[in-house]
């Protein structure tokens, strides 16, 4: 009979559970769940080898084990280091985490910009979410910033290493996916980028899921780059029959009315490919009729996906045409060209002080 494996008991946050030899603590918190789990910007459970990078996932080690219940003397990431039996971990409970998350958030931010507002990412970013929890109202930051031209990594893919944080995510996918990996991390240190080298193209059957795995807007799809908003979209499961090896055919439609705007691996709760898809599901088959329809995907009531998209949602009430007296309202012009006080032509920051009605005369 094959021997029980001895579980190992630890405590995360004043919660304990037990978990196999060989865990690491970020899956420990994962078994607990909610804002326990620390975020993860690297780690991705379905690929080998990652982690490490980013340092987001920092926790406390309060006591190491029972058998030596010393706490380690620096924060480790815990995408990287397993439980020992007793171990006690501090995470949302520590206030040196929060700082150091609060201090790897600003880093991250050093080069990204805050392009949320055009960026196909917005919605279902992870940095944007850090962003919001840990992140700083301004910058400290004074120099230069990095930034690089777009490049398209063929057909389907563009890379915009202006966004990238370097998680090494999708140098992993396409390692361990696909059978010839044409991209990397080119040069070291701040000149670190991802690229072909010399410009290439991406073109395996599975290289599409690098879009996925992407915490942030670095790599897109372009059949559907500002195509739409995420949050205007409704998730749908649904499957074909995929003839691609390696390939399920299980995916999420994002419909808005009748239309597939795109077409994505189907995700867990920690936003991760549950099955990774081929490049024919993902980017050719955006019919309806293509697919066996399920039922519409489990979104967090978090996310912002999810809005708009409660059953017996309560709108607040029209009051304009009470305001109005009964009238309707006219339609608005574009007031900036029919103005003739709100000139385009007057700048506005060459202005001394406030400016007022006689800045705009026209005379
Ligand atoms: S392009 Fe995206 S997945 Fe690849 S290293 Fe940069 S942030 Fe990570
Ligand atoms: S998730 Fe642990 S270091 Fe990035």
């Amino acid at each position: 009979m094959a021997e029980e494996k001895k579980l190992l008991k630890v405590t995360i946050d004043n919660i304990t559970v037990e978990v196999e030899p060989g865990t690491s603590i970020l899956q420990a918190a994962r078994k607990i769940g909610g804002d326990v789990a620390p975020p993860a910007m690297c780690y991705y459970s379905k690929l080998k080898g990652t982690g490490g990078k980013c340092r987001t996932c920092l926790v406390e080690v309060a006591a190491g084990s029972t058998a030596d219940p010393r706490p380690m003397p620096k924060l480790v990431a815990s995408c990287r280091t397993n439980v020992m039996d007793g171990m006690v971990v501090k995470n949302i409970t520590s206030e040196k985490v929060i700082d150091a998350r609060n201090g790897v958030v600003e880093m991250l931010l050093i080069n990204h910009p805050l392009d949320c507002p055009i960026c196909d990412q917005a919605g279902e970013c992870h940095l944007q979410d850090l962003s919001y929890e840990n992140g700083r109202p301004g910058t400290r930051y004074e120099f230069a910033r990095r930034t690089f031209e777009k490049h398209d990594l063929g057909p389907y893919i563009q890379l915009h290493m202006t966004r990238c944080i370097l998680c090494y995510r999708c140098v992993f996918t396409a390692d361990q996916l696909t059978n010839k990996r044409v991209h990397g991390v080119l040069d070291r240190g701040d000149h670190s980028e991802i690229a072909t080298y010399i410009h290439q193209s991406l073109d395996n059957d599975f290289i599409g899921n690098i879009i996925d795995v992407c915490p942030v807007g670095a790599l897109t799809d372009k059949t559907f780059r500002f195509k739409n908003r995420v949050w205007f979209l409704k998730p749908v499961d649904a499957h074909r029959d995929c003839n691609h090896p390696g390939c399920k055919g299980k995916v999420t439609l994002w419909y808005r009315g009748d239309e597939v705007f795109r077409v994505t691996a189907r995700k867990d709760q920690w936003g991760e490919v549950e099955d990774w898809i081929c490049n024919e599901c993902r980017f050719e088959k955006k019919k309806t009729s293509d697919w066996t329809i399920e039922g519409p995907t489990k979104v967090s009531r978090h996310s912002v996906i999810s809005q708009g998209h409660y059953v017996g949602v309560q709108r607040p009430q029209e009051v304009l045409y009470d305001v109005l007296d009964g009238r309707k309202p006219k339609l608005l012009m574009d007031i900036h060209s029919v103005s003739e006080v709100n000139r385009p032509d007057i700048d506005l920051s060459k202005i001394e002080g406030p400016a007022h009605s006689t800045d705009f005369k026209n005379d």
